[in-house]
């Protein structure tokens, strides 16, 4: 029997059910339930009926969201150390700091949040919907973390004045990425188009045709009438594209821009959670109850 064979059984067995991200491996992604960008993956949690136990196969802040959400189901993070370091970037602290300093501003705050910084919040946004999110608030200045670059992305698009915290907020994975990588491929590629993370520099912003989150990568892939595309995120990624349209060619700006901390979720590892129900997300109820609220008020934005 192989690993795949055995996980599946086991999944029926116990009633499990496998959430994947877009940046997991290949073979993860073959055979998890759903597959999807944060939002996606949080609305799936959200909407998950049937199941008792939910594999997270992600990092850290996107199974304490699922944990959130589900407070009755059982949601596992296959790997402990599976943790994104830029959610790491924004302590509770921090956040009480900023708002000593502006306390009529409202803060927003990415997913990529530990559940502790999301309980400081007004609301919650992903790359998908941080733009609409901002631009729904009446207000015309707004703290917003971690992520620095997706601040600017926001500000630019909103006209609004977004304030970062932390000042410098970052994911080091996409930062691999320069706008020399892009205009490179692009001489070689002239027909292609260029779809970019928000989480990538400003300068690589720049030179994108289409900027979003990793699920709307996958749909502005399907129904552009490009052939070639310039992919701006983390690896992954590139198997769901292919896989979605075999007849179309994905090109990764930068080769080696890989997420060690997705990249630690494995196959073995999915199946020793699945058997030995480890490694269990629990929030404390006071800080999930907060962390609700602001994730509850973006999805009534229905954006
Ligand atoms: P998406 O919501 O676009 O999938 O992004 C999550 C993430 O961690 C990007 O680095
Ligand atoms: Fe965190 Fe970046 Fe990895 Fe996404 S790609 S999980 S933001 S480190």
């Amino acid at each position: 029997m192989t690993l795949a064979d055995k996980i599946a059984n086991l999944k029926r067995e116990k009633k499990a059910v496998i959430l994947a991200h877009n940046y997991q491996r290949p073979e993860i992604q073959d055979i998890a339930d759903y597959v999807g960008d944060s939002i996606g993956l949080s609305r799936r949690a959200m909407n998950e009926e049937e199941a008792k136990i939910i594999i997270f196969s992600a990092v850290d802040f996107m199974a304490e969201s699922a944990a959130i959400l589900n407070p009755d189901k059982k949601v596992l993070l296959p790997t402990l150390g599976a943790r994104c370091p830029m959610a790491q970037m924004l302590t509770v602290d921090e956040i009480k700091r900023w708002k000593v300093h502006y306390p009529l501003v409202p803060v927003v705050l990415y997913v990529n949040t530990l559940a502790s910084a999301k309980a400081y919040c007004d609301i919650c946004c992903t790359s998908a919907n941080a733009v609409e999110v901002v631009d729904s608030l009446d207000a015309e200045t707004v703290l917003f973390g971690p992520d620095n670059n997706l601040a600017e992305h926001v500000q630019r698009k909103t006209g609004k004045t977004i304030i970062p915290i932390p000042e410098r907020g970052f994911c080091p994975t996409h930062l691999l990425f320069q706008p020399e990588d892009v205009e490179i491929l692009k001489v070689k590629f002239p027909e292609a188009s260029a779809m970019v993370h928000p989480e990538c520099s400003v300068e690589v912003h720049d030179v994108a045709d289409f900027i979003g989150s990793t699920s709307q990568m996958c749909r502005y892939a399907k129904f552009a009438k490009a052939k070639n595309f310039i992919v701006a995120t983390e690896q992954g990624i590139i198997h769901r594209l292919k896989k979605e349209n075999p007849e179309k060619q994905f090109i990764l700006a930068y080769e080696d821009a890989a997420c060690p901390n997705m990249k630690l979720n494995t196959l073995e590892r999915i199946y020793r959670s699945l058997k030995e129900e480890k490694y269990v997300t629990t929030v404390p109820e006071p800080i999930a109850n907060k962390a609700r609220s602001a994730l509850e008020r973006m999805f009534e934005l229905k954006t």
